[in-house]
């Protein structure tokens, strides 16, 4: 896996409330370029909500976001994307009485990424083939497999440097699991870091170079995924162990 020590998202003492309910405490963690990386938690841990204040959807309360060093903490959802942020969000988020195309095209919607359309639609096409012979196709009629492609592909349509996945395994057949994982490899191997959370721990860590671990809003273990997934507490909590 492509790697280096140079960090591409650096995230420090982040907290994030929705009113009173205080739903991320201090949350520090780091993305390194072209690394993959997954936060594992159980439900109601904050993944989302992590995901969201990344992508703008969320406001921080206090703390810090930065990728590449420049300060993305309090950037609006529609310009996180020009930083180079792709999201794929949790349930997918579709146009599901748009076409397939026209999905994938509403991820290019930056003029960066608008101007080479052309080619990264090929990329998207040849990453999924089934999306090009379902190009004309409703992205409602779909299969949940298909559709998280096209979720992906869409992401992937933004020229992204860090792709942001929350939960891509959810709703789906094992069988379509490894495949989306054995893709997210792929695209990984091309260059483009990963942030992944996900609730799927086996899966995640496997794919993962390193992995956090987010319990109740806060960040309680990390590690290389390696020795995440031979930790007693992560085989007692999260892998049935
Ligand atoms: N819009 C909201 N308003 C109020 N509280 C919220 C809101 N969204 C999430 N929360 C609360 O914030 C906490 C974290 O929720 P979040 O959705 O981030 O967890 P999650 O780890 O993504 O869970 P899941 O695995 O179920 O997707 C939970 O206690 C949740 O109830
Ligand atoms: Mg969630």
């Amino acid at each position: 896996m492509p790697n280096s020590d140079k960090v591409l998202l650096e995230i420090s003492n982040l907290n994030v409330a929705y009113g009173d309910a205080q739903a991320l405490w201090n949350v520090s963690l780091v993305v390194n370029e072209g690394e993959s990386v997954t936060i594992i938690g159980p439900n109601g841990a904050g993944k989302t909500t992590l995901v969201n204040a990344l992508a703008g959807i969320i406001p921080a309360r206090s703390g810090q976001m930065l990728l590449d060093g420049r300060d993305l903490t309090q950037t609006p959802a529609h310009r996180v994307c020009g930083f180079g942020v792709a999201v794929v969000p949790e349930g997918r988020r579709l146009f599901p009485s748009m076409s397939v195309r026209d999905n994938l095209d509403i991820g290019s919607y930056i003029p960066s990424a608008r101007a080479r359309r052309a080619e990264t639609i090929e990329r998207v096409y040849a990453i999924f083939p089934r999306l090009k012979e379902r190009a004309r196709q409703l992205a409602g009629t779909l299969s949940g497999g298909e559709q998280q492609m096209v979720a992906i592909g869409r992401a992937l349509m933004a020229c992204p440097r860090l792709l942001l996945l929350d939960e891509p395994s959810l709703g789906l057949a094992p069988l379509i699991v490894d495949n989306i994982f054995a893709v997210l490899t792929e695209i990984n191997q091309a260059g483009v870091s990963i942030l992944m959370v996900e609730q799927n721990v086996s899966k995640a860590l496997e794919f993962a170079a390193r992995g956090y671990v987010l319990e109740q809003g806060r960040i309680v273990q990390a590690g290389a995924a390696e020795t995440l997934l031979r930790d007693e507490h992560v085989k007692q909590a999260y892998l049935g162990l």
